[in-house]
C-alpha cells in the first residue's frame, strides 16, 4: 500500500499565520504539523510515501524532511499541485506514484492521538473498494458527515451540511483501490470551487463499495485557529508522538 499525505492548499482559515508559510509547517506542540500524519502512516506500516504540496514554499518540505530518514524511511517522494482545487484534485497528482497498488490518503492537517494500523489491516484483509474512518464530533457541520440507515449502513456522506444527519465526521484518512482513478476524472467542481473527496466516497457508496470504521482515539483537524489549538492540547497529553530516530543531516 502506498501512502499519500496532502500538504497543499492555501490555509486561508489560518491567515495571517499562513501568509508566508504553508499551514502544514506550523507547530502542533513539539513538532511541525506534517510530522503527525507522516508518523501515522509509518506507524501503520506504510513505507512508500508521497507528499503532495502546493502554494508557497514547497521546497520547505524537502528542507524539513529530507529523505524521510528521521522517520526510518529510505526515501520520500514529493510532487506539486499547481492550483488549490481541492483534495480530490490533489490526489490525482499522485496517480503515477501509486501505480497498481492500493493507497491510503491522509490530510496533512489531521492529527491522531492513536494508531490507524488496525483499520489499515482490516482494509487490506479484503482490499476491495474504499474505507473511510469516522469519529463523533461536537461540530459535524464543519466536516463530511455520514447519514446512516437503521442498520448502521452509510446511505450518504454530506459535505459541510447545514443540518448534520449524524454527529459523526469522516476524518481525513481514506483508503482506496484502483477504482478511485476512474472516479476522479468524473467529478464536478463544487460550489466552493473544489473537487470534493466526499463526492468520490458517494460514488463508492452507490456501487456498494464503501466501508467504514469508527476510530477509538483522539482526533482533531488543525485547519482553523480553534482546531489548531485543540490539536496542540490533545498532543500535549498524548503518548502517540512522532519519535524521529535521528536528526536530519545538515
Ligand atoms: C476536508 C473534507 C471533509 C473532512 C475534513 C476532515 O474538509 O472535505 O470531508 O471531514 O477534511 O478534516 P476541509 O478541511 O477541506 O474543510
Amino acid at each position: 500500500m502506498k501512502g499519500i499525505v496532502l500538504v497543499g492548499g492555501l490555509g486561508t482559515r489560518l491567515e495571517p499565520m499562513t501568509r508566508v508559510t504553508n499551514k502544514h509547517l506550523l507547530p502542533v506542540g513539539q513538532f511541525p504539523m506534517v510530522y503527525y500524519p507522516l508518523h501515522s502512516l509509518v506507524d501503520a506500516g506504510i513505507r512508500d510515501i508521497m507528499l503532495v504540496t502546493g502554494g508557497n514554499n514547497p521546497g520547505a518540505f524537502l528542507e524539513l524532511l529530507h529523505d524521510g530518514r528521521e522517520f526510518g524511511l529510505d526515501h520520500l517522494y514529493f510532487t506539486y499541485q499547481r492550483e488549490p482545487r481541492g483534495i480530490a484534485d490533489a490526489l490525482r497528482c499522485a496517480q503515477h506514484f501509486v501505480g497498481d497498488d492500493y493507497c491510503l490518503v491522509m490530510l496533512g492537517d489531521n492529527i491522531l492521538a492513536g494508531s490507524i494500523r488496525p483499520f489499515v489491516e482490516s482494509y487490506l484483509d479484503s482490499a476491495v473498494g474504499a474505507k473511510v474512518l469516522l469519529t463523533e464530533v461536537p461540530d459535524p457541520e464543519r466536516f463530511g458527515v455520514p447519514e446512516f440507515d437503521e442498520d448502521g449502513n452509510i446511505t450518504a456522506i454530506i459535505e459541510k451540511p447545514d443540518q448534520p444527519p449524524s454527529s459523526y465526521a469522516a476524518i481525513g484518512v481514506y483508503m482506496y483501490d484502483q477504482l478511485v482513478w476512474d472516479i476522479l476524472p468524473t467529478l464536478k467542481l463544487s460550489a466552493r470551487g473544489q473537487y470534493e473527496i466526499t463526492d468520490v466516497h458517494n460514488v463508492y457508496l452507490e456501487r456498494g463499495l464503501l466501508t467504514y470504521d469508527i476510530i477509538d482515539c483522539g482526533w482533531s483537524d488543525a485547519g482553523t485557529p480553534q482546531s489548531l489549538f485543540r490539536a496542540t492540547q490533545m498532543m500535549h497529553n498524548s503518548d502517540f508522538l512522532p519519535a524521529p530516530n535521528s536528526p536530519p543531516r545538515q
